[in-house]
């Protein structure tokens, strides 16, 4: 488990220890929301962040009588203004982000021919589950290498999974294949940084994307997310996980 608490001064007493900061994606429901919980749970500082901010704060007022530290702050992962906005937040009322959980997405053209599908569609879904993750990573590593620390985790798809690249949804299947490929350029480049970059296939799971009939609870979803997010200095990066294991691309 990582240290969850972070020195802020050289003098090491109870009041110079601060939690570590945590960043969720599309958090007002589903798997995002789960993370949250768990995050919060574990004692880190978290970042709820939504597309809509009255959404945003009505997911932290549900998650309020658990305890722990949540706040809420508009993002849409589509808009280089919102993103610029929540990193210039993070700078001056946190001074720090130790943990991008890239959890925002959509899922447009379930079952569409990859030959019919039109490039709009296409174009939504790569700006928001591939080119948005990017952008946050962009703009908050430099924040994280600062401190020496820094924990990613993209969630992406078993549909991202090379295996996956067969018939239909195809918009979908290349968003999260190359949000894949994204994974493992920025651990390579990240590498020695502090900085620890994975991906998390979370299965298929109950929300208002994977519908009524999956078999897996959001709680369950989130878990090895939440794993990532608090691996221990020095553990896995570039790498792909289902339920705490790597699995491959
Ligand atoms: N559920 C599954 O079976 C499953 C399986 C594999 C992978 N995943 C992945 O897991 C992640 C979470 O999925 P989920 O099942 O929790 O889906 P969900 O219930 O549909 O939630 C998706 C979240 O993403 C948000 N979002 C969409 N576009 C956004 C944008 N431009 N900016 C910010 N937030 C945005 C949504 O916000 P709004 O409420 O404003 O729309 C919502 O909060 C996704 O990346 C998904 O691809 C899910």
């Amino acid at each position: 488990m990582m240290s969850l608490w972070v020195r802020e001064s050289v003098n090491v007493t109870p009041e110079n220890l601060v939690p570590r900061v945590a960043l969720v994606t599309g958090a007002n429901r589903g798997i995002g929301l789960e993370v949250c919980r768990q995050l919060a749970r574990l004692g880190l500082k978290v970042v709820l962040t939504a597309r809509d901010e009255a959404k945003a704060r009505a997911a932290v007022a549900a998650l309020e009588a658990q305890g722990g530290q949540i706040v809420a702050q508009p993002l849409d992962v589509t808009d280089a203004h919102s993103i610029a906005a929540v990193k210039e937040w993070l700078e001056r009322e946190l001074g720090r982000v130790d943990v991008l959980v890239n959890n925002a997405g959509v899922y447009l053209d379930e079952g569409a021919s990859g030959l019919e599908v039109d490039a709009g569609t296409v174009r939504a879904t790569l700006e928001t589950n591939t080119l948005g993750p990017l952008q946050l990573c962009q703009a908050l590593v430099p924040l994280m290498t600062a401190h020496h620390y820094g924990r990613i985790v993209n969630v992406t798809s078993g549909y991202g999974q090379m295996d996956s690249m067969t018939s239909r949804t195809l918009a979908y299947k290349i968003s999260k294949l190359a949000l894949n490929g994204i994974t493992r350029i920025l651990a390579d480049e990240l590498r020695d940084s502090g900085v620890l970059v994975n991906a998390v296939d979370p299965g298929w799971v109950r929300t208002d994307m994977g519908g009524a009939g999956a078999p897996r609870s959001a709680s369950r979803g989130a878990d090895t997310a939440v794993f990532l997010a608090t691996l221990p200095d020095g553990g896995p990066t570039g790498r792909l996980f289902r339920d705490r294991r790597e699995v491959h691309w």
